[in-house]
């Protein structure tokens, strides 16, 4: 998001509900041999040490980021492995070599992104021919609440997509970015999260924070604020409250 909220406590909390769509995003790489894997935009390194585990050991697995204190977290973590390693670099910049690096694997990372397509470049210019990526990417546009006023929803969308995310439609953009960066599309699939009262709502997805945030930004004028607050009150007081979310997985692979 436009100020990064993410601290390692979020990224666990976060990652728990992420569980089998982090393992779906592992899978093409478990044939791997003596390669190098990528995780960029690594946070607190939780997938790298993940896919250290999971993969041969004959791979080197790296996590690149530009956030030192998550970088520093991830190496702190006493589950470090000898084929593991932490770099800090920007992602349109990345410190490898032309057609260095066997696969590279991104989470949530491209909606943080001012120029998306200079880092898919800069993803091809370091992956070897026929290397992999694989992205998985929070889709905001299908945030859904299970409500009676649609409107709602829509101005919420509208807010995370415009305002508060800085590449807010990645998920539905990455396709023709990959495309237009001469990746070949291997693979899609979605998954979906889904919430069943307001405290997990919130827990994940900070909605009461979102709600507040688009009145301050004009997005709900002061009735809708309250009008909006006290439906999912009402609703979650009832054990109705529902909303889901959906990602993106893509498989590619360099032309
Ligand atoms: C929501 S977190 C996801 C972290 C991790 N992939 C996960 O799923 O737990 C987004 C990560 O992307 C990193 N990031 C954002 N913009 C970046 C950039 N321009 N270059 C490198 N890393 C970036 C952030 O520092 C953060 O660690």
């Amino acid at each position: 998001m436009t100020e990064e909220f993410y601290d390692s406590a979020y990224l666990q909390k976060t990652g728990l509900l992420a569980q089998s769509m982090k393992e779906a995003s592992y899978e093409s790489f478990k044939c791997l041999r003596d390669s190098t894997i990528v995780d960029l935009g690594c946070g607190s390194g939780e997938d790298v040490y993940r896919l250290s585990k999971l993969l041969d050991s004959s791979n080197s697995i790296i996590g690149a980021d530009h956030n030192a204190i998550l970088l520093n977290e991830a190496k702190s973590k006493n589950n470090a492995r000898s084929n593991c390693q932490f770099i800090q670099t920007e992602a349109h910049q990345l410190p490898f070599a032309n057609n260095s690096v066997n696969a590279l694997r991104t989470e949530r990372m491209f909606q943080h992104l001012k120029a998306p397509y200079k880092t898919m470049m800069e993803i091809n210019r370091v992956l070897c021919d026929r290397g992999e990526i694989c992205i998985l990417e929070s889709d905001w546009k299908g945030l859904s609440f299970y409500h009676e006023n649609s409107e709602v929803e829509e101005k919420i969308c509208l807010y995370l997509t415009q305002k508060k995310v800085n590449n807010g439609y990645a998920s539905r953009t990455l396709i023709q970015t990959l495309i237009d960066c001469h990746f070949k599309i291997e693979k899609t699939q979605i998954f979906t999260t889904s919430f069943h009262s307001l405290e997990e709502a919130n827990e994940a997805l900070q909605i009461n924070t979102i709600l507040k945030e688009c009145y301050d930004n004009g997005f709900f004028s002061s009735k809708e604020y309250l009008d909006c607050l006290y439906s999912f009150s009402e609703l979650n007081a009832k054990n109705a409250f529902v909303c889901s979310i959906n990602s993106v997985l893509i498989n590619a692979t360099k032309q």
